[in-house]
């Protein structure tokens, strides 16, 4: 990996190189998908764009068999509408007949970002929020925190227990080569993130299966190292993991959204003012500077944030933003014009989807 650049799951700096990653990690693009798979604009616009073993999770959709979709998110930062996307995922595999589950990983927060254990679970409600008002339904999903697994002795037990076994199949070598600079407090986390994937398999859980594992690619460490270990140890013994890697939302910017500069994103709270604000003044535009160019010249979207997020998330049908796509790229249509489309695109998303939110409270409530 070249100088400037760190690609960890804990760190990402420069910019992302998405065909070398996926010759670097050895995933494969993703293609022929089943029908169903194309409800999903993640999948139908190649959003998702990687995998590793679908085939195995497709075979058991089609001869109608039990699978898991396991999932986890750090509560680190204010949830913002780039991690809506793996929350449609989860509702996408729990319609589909997942069982689903979904780590809340508090533990690695505290181990790699130094946020305590009670900061964690405050966030945890926001995420948690948007989670309920996207359509996960809570009664056909085990939401847990890393620190907390169960109620359940047994299932507890199963969860850290496996945690601890699996340390014996990994070298320090390993550690080292698939994270760069390790501490005990991350390759506990990573130890940790395994058995969070691995364990639904368990027998106190729904024993061997198929899981499947959407993640952003910087999680690919992760997920190699639990794939590796999971074939060495042979009791308990594992169905290979399979995973899907999503394309990360840009900032406003054009770069990351970071959690620390609310002007780098927009947050499933925020008014229809922010948004407004937000896009007109920071989405990093495909436009040319005057009128008369972009008339003359055209802009592009395949660099202009608004247009990448009415295709990541908010404009549903195809044949309008394919209809965009053309019309700015010809010149026909104005930045502000595309502009003012997103921000009431987004604005349409947000007024129901904060309605659910405030109802989807009580269910937080009781769950935290
Ligand atoms: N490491 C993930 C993150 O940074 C969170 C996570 C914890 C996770 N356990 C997981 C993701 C299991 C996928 C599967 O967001």
């Amino acid at each position: 990996m070249e100088k400037d650049k760190t690609f960890n799951p804990w760190e990402i700096k420069g910019d992302i190189d998405y065909n070398k990653l996926v010759k670097e990690f050895g995933i494969s693009p993703l293609k022929d998908l089943p029908e169903i798979f194309n409800k999903e604009i993640c999948y139908r616009r190649k959003i998702i764009f990687a995998h590793r073993d679908i085939q195995r999770i497709l075979e058991t959709i089609k001869n109608k068999k039990k699978f898991v979709m396991m999932t986890g998110l750090m509560p680190t930062g204010k949830c913002h509408i780039g991690h809506l996307m793996i929350v449609k995922q989860m509702v996408f595999f729990q319609k589909l007949g997942a069982k689903v589950y979904i780590a809340i990983a508090d533990i690695e927060a505290y181990n790699a970002r130094q946020q305590s254990l009670e900061d964690s679970k405050k966030i945890a409600e926001d995420y948690l929020l948007n989670y309920f008002a996207l359509g996960l339904d809570p009664n056909k999903c085990e939401i847990y925190f890393q620190s907390d697994r169960s109620k359940d002795a047994k299932k507890s037990n199963a969860y850290y227990r496996l945690q601890n076994l699996l340390a014996r199949h990994a070298t320090f070598n390993e550690f080292k080569a698939v994270y760069g600079e390790i501490t005990p407090g991350k390759m506990l986390s990573s130890l940790l993130q395994a058995s969070d994937m691995l364990h639904p398999q368990l027998k106190e859980f729904e024993s061997n299966c198929p899981v499947i594992v959407p993640v952003g690619i910087d999680q690919d460490p992760h997920l190699r190292l639990a794939r590796d270990i999971s074939q060495r140890i042979k009791n308990p013994s594992f169905t290979q993991l399979s995973s899907v890697y999503t394309l990360f939302m840009p900032g406003l910017g054009g770069g990351k959204m970071s959690a620390s500069d609310p002007n780098s994103y927009i947050a499933p709270t925020d008014t229809p003012e922010e948004v407004k604000r937000k896009i007109n003044k920071y989405a990093f535009s495909g436009g040319q500077p005057t009128i008369e160019e972009h008339k003359k010249l055209g802009g592009n979207p395949d660099i202009d944030i608004s247009f990448q997020y009415l295709k990541m998330m908010f404009e549903e049908d195809d044949k309008k933003l394919e209809q965009i796509y053309k019309d700015y790229k010809s010149g026909k249509m104005l930045t502000g014009e595309l502009k003012q489309y997103t921000i009431n695109k987004i604005n349409e998303f947000l007024k129901p989807h904060q309605k659910k939110r405030e109802e989807a409270k009580k269910l937080v409530e009781k769950f935290i």
